[in-house]
């Protein structure tokens, strides 16, 4: 039995960059996709909850899993067509941060402002990683998944994918699809996204007045590894709260009260607001509760100081979020899946 290898009882304190010790009934790490259908056949995956994971990067378990997990291993880089525009078929297991220095390495850009975001490729769609002002959507032609529901794979195109702000169809009907392959489609050259926060700033320190794509990787870089904390050194997962997108009553009589808000047009003139600003204004950054904590760094990010549960960073996240509805009246809503 080739493809794939089950584990019972399985740990998965390394399989997510919160650092959380549960563990799953069972473990599929799987590194041949094909054998994705014969592998939920199985008896003891049959009819099972099962939970799909790359890197773990965007998840919280609140506790053990009752199930199956789905580990995607699988690997390979595909150039399908390389024109103007190269076509690029790639394997769900891939790390999205070597395939975006990979496609940088071949003169292909688009993806210089997506460097050193933790997870894989099969994970991206799925939230529609974005930053610096680029969503990864801009660039993926069609995603290739296993279909649970209709038992066959489908190639879904860009438009069927639905992808908004850090969400998509997969995202919609979680327990549907398992996302096996991505193809992207990478222009040799595009108008460099260089607007959002900082970035000219440190393109300008670097002492760069005529950019490539790699120069704004390298200052992506640089205002990552500022900002946010590293997974490797704390447990975190990113951005733990979404910017939320409020109508424009609320938004100008929030900007009203405090003209210090940070909030941008969120489109049919709504505001989608910093969530980063809101909980630091309630007083969250940098709080503790045991092991669970508030980065003191970036008050988006949910951090694990050592040996925090699910459930305790689960109930800090909780504590968040009511507190910056009471003095706010906007509610926060999670963006790592939470189980
Ligand atoms: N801010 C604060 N306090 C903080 C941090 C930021 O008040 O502790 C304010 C600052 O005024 C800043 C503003 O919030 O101007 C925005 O901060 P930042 O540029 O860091 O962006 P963000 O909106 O907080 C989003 C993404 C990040 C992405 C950055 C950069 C979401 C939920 N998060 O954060 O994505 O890296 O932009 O593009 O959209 C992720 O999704 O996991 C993630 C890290």
């Amino acid at each position: 039995m080739g493809g794939y290898t089950l584990i019972e009882n399985a740990p998965l304190v390394a399989r997510n960059t919160l650092r959380v010790a549960a563990r799953a009934r069972l473990l599929a790490e799987v590194r041949d996709a094909t054998k994705l259908p014969e592998l939920l056949d199985f008896p003891a995956v049959r009819g099972d909850p099962l939970l799909v994971l790359g890197e773990g990067s965007n998840l919280l378990l609140t506790g053990d899993f009752d199930g199956t997990v789905i580990a995607m291993a699988t690997r390979g880089v595909q150039v399908e067509q390389d024109g103007e525009v190269a076509h690029i078929a790639v394997a769900a297991g891939e790390r999205w941060d070597d395939f975006v220095r990979w496609t940088l390495g071949q003169g292909f850009a688009g993806l210089e402002n997506l460097i050193l975001i933790p997870g894989t490729v099969g994970a991206a769609p799925i939230q529609n990683i974005g930053a610096y002002g680029t969503e990864v959507a801009e660039f993926i032609q069609s995603v290739e998944a296993w279909d649970i529901n209709e038992r066959r794979v489908v190639s879904l195109d860009n438009a069927a994918c639905a992808f908004a702000y850090r969400n998509s169809l997969f995202k919609r009907e979680p327990g549907r699809y398992i996302v096996t392959a991505v193809r992207f489609a990478l222009p040799r050259a595009h108008a460099l996204r260089l607007d959002y926060a900082g970035i000219r700033e440190e393109l300008a320190r670097m002492g760069v007045d005529k950019p490539a794509p790699f120069h704004v990787a390298e200052a992506v870089v640089h205002l990552r590894t500022r900002k946010l904390p590293d997974p490797a050194v704390i447990g975190n997962a990113g951005s733990f709260f979404k910017n939320p997108v409020v109508d424009a009553a609320l938004g100008d009589s929030l900007k009203r009260g405090h003209p210090e808000l940070v909030a941008w047009p969120g489109g049919d003139s709504r505001w989608k607001l910093s969530a980063a600003w809101l909980i630091e204004a309630a007083g969250f950054k940098g709080c503790r509760d045991g092991d669970a904590g508030i980065s003191n760094r970036h008050a988006l990010v949910l951090v694990n100081h050592g040996h925090a549960s699910g459930a305790e960073l689960w109930t800090l996240a909780q504590k968040v979020i009511a507190g910056v509805e009471a003095k706010f009246g906007v509610r926060l809503e999670p963006e790592p899946v939470v189980v």
